[in-house]
């Protein structure tokens, strides 16, 4: 693979600033940004005077711990506009989440919002090994999800020829990457492996493609599926995370020339970790929940925004932001299986350790009288799909997951292609038990 280390030139300032540069441009922003929350959206002002804080309580950066948090049923509950803080004319553009239950969540982007993304998004693609020229296929979701526009306008600002292609059609992917030869491709980490499978079923190698950096995100993926996407095309594989409420794709990135952990673009966007029982702030490096607060937002300012991921925040290395390390997963994906949480990243790690095993896979929960089980679908790779071999994948598995994520299982071994394939965010969970 490339080494793809960027030069001194090729960072911005704010890159390589201080701490101390960092934070003092951190808490200007912060009372801008709770001021201008506070004075133009009648949410936060209620929710400031009902808390019993003002914008003008904010004197150190730590200070936010006073300011009450917001989660995603604030966004629901004033829906579809009513979080804004500028008139509805003055926002340039509306995304949405899909909503899996009750109503979508809206958020909305000024002009100066939209230049924001994309200039994050173009600082993500460099840090991931991207250049000016460069082709960038772009696989995401293109609608109100922001991964498909979001990815578009940072890759045309870091000066991009942009495929806009979105998800779905496969065979088609893969013919468009045969015959535009781009070197970066920015798709979700599960929708990478269908178009891996269909490289194959057409008979090219993934290794002679023209892909040197892909940029995945949208769901969380291991270390080890990065290997295995790594291995499979010759080409980086690089983490990007975001959040609609927040901005979208581009609130943290990993570099190509450390893949540590995400550094988070903290010039713009605030983290805090928090413990998810009691909502105290923890000291950097411990595990907790994340929580956002935007620094520069106009259309729709975000304070102490609950992201129900889990992770830690950690030192910088290849920039001067904080980094947060790979997601573990959501507080709302989390498993807990007579006693013990599991997320489906534990069960991803397992099965990559498996050689007769393909990285597609899908956790079914259902209910036998009181007890709770879990089948983990998975399927044979084509060189291990005789009846025996399969049943040794299956024990093999089983033995994995019981002695490193500390659960009993079942494993179901189907044949290549059987498993359900993803076009964007996979769902990894189908939860069969009885509503109670
Ligand atoms: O998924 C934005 C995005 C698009 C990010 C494309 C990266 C690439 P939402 O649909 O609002 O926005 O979903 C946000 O997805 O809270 C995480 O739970 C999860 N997520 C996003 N990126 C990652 C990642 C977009 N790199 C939710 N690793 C977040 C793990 C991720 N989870």
């Amino acid at each position: 693979m490339e080494d793809l280390a960027p030069r001194p030139g090729d960072l911005e300032a704010i890159e390589t600033a201080s701490r101390d540069e960092m934070s003092a441009l951190q808490l200007e922003r912060m009372k801008w940004s709770l001021t201008h929350a506070y004075e133009n959206s009648a949410f936060y002002r209620q929710r400031f005077d009902e808390a019993g804080v003002h914008p003008s309580d904010l004197k150190t950066l730590s200070d936010l711990a006073k300011f009450p948090f917001t989660t995603k049923k604030d966004l629901r509950d004033t829906y579809p506009f009513g979080m804004f803080a500028v008139p509805r004319e003055k926002l340039a553009r509306i995304h949405a989440s899909s909503g899996t239950t009750g109503k979508p969540t809206v958020v909305g982007y000024t002009q100066k919002d939209i230049d924001t993304w994309a200039t994050l998004v173009a600082r993500s693609i460099r840090a991931s090994g991207g250049r000016p020229g460069d082709i960038a296929h772009i696989a995401y979701g293109y609608g109100l999800f922001t991964g498909g526009l979001g990815a578009h306008y940072g890759a045309e600002k870091l000066g991009c020829t942009v495929v806009p292609i979105s998800g779905g059609m496969t065979e088609r992917q893969v013919t468009l990457i045969q015959d535009f030869k781009p070197r970066i491709i920015m798709v979700t980490p599960s929708y990478m492996l269908s178009i891996l499978d269909e490289f194959r079923r057409q008979g090219v190698d993934p290794r002679t493609s023209s892909l040197a950096v892909g940029i995945f995100g949208a769901e969380p993926w291991t270390n080890a599926m990065r290997q295995e996407i790594e291995q499979a095309f010759d080409m980086h594989a690089v983490d990007i995370y975001g959040l609609s409420e927040v901005m979208g794709p581009g609130v943290a990135n990993e570099c190509v020339e450390t893949k540590d952990g995400l550094h988070i673009w903290e010039d713009h966007f605030y983290p805090e970790i928090i413990d998810p029982n009691t909502g105290d702030v923890l000291p950097d490096g411990e595990l907790g929940e994340l929580v956002f607060t935007t620094l520069t937002k106009e259309g729709l300012p975000i304070i102490r925004y609950r992201t129900r991921d889990l992770t830690r925040l950690l030192p910088g290395t290849a920039r001067a932001m904080r980094r947060m390390e790979k997601i573990t997963g959501r507080s709302d994906d989390m498993i807990i299986l007579r006693g013990v949480n599991v997320f489906p990243t534990q069960i991803e790690e397992q099965i990559l350790k498996c050689r007769g095993l393909a990285p597609h896979f899908q956790i079914e929960l259902s209910r036998a009288g009181r007890m709770d089980n879990m089948t983990v679908h998975v399927e044979c790779t084509v060189e291990f799909a005789d009846d025996a071999a399969r049943s040794h994948s299956a024990h093999e598995l089983t033995h994995h997951i019981k002695s490193v994520v500390g659960v009993s299982t079942r494993v179901n071994v189907h044949a290549p292609g059987e498993v359900v394939r993803s076009e964007g965010k996979a769902k990894r969970v189908v939860d069969n038990r009885p509503k109670e």
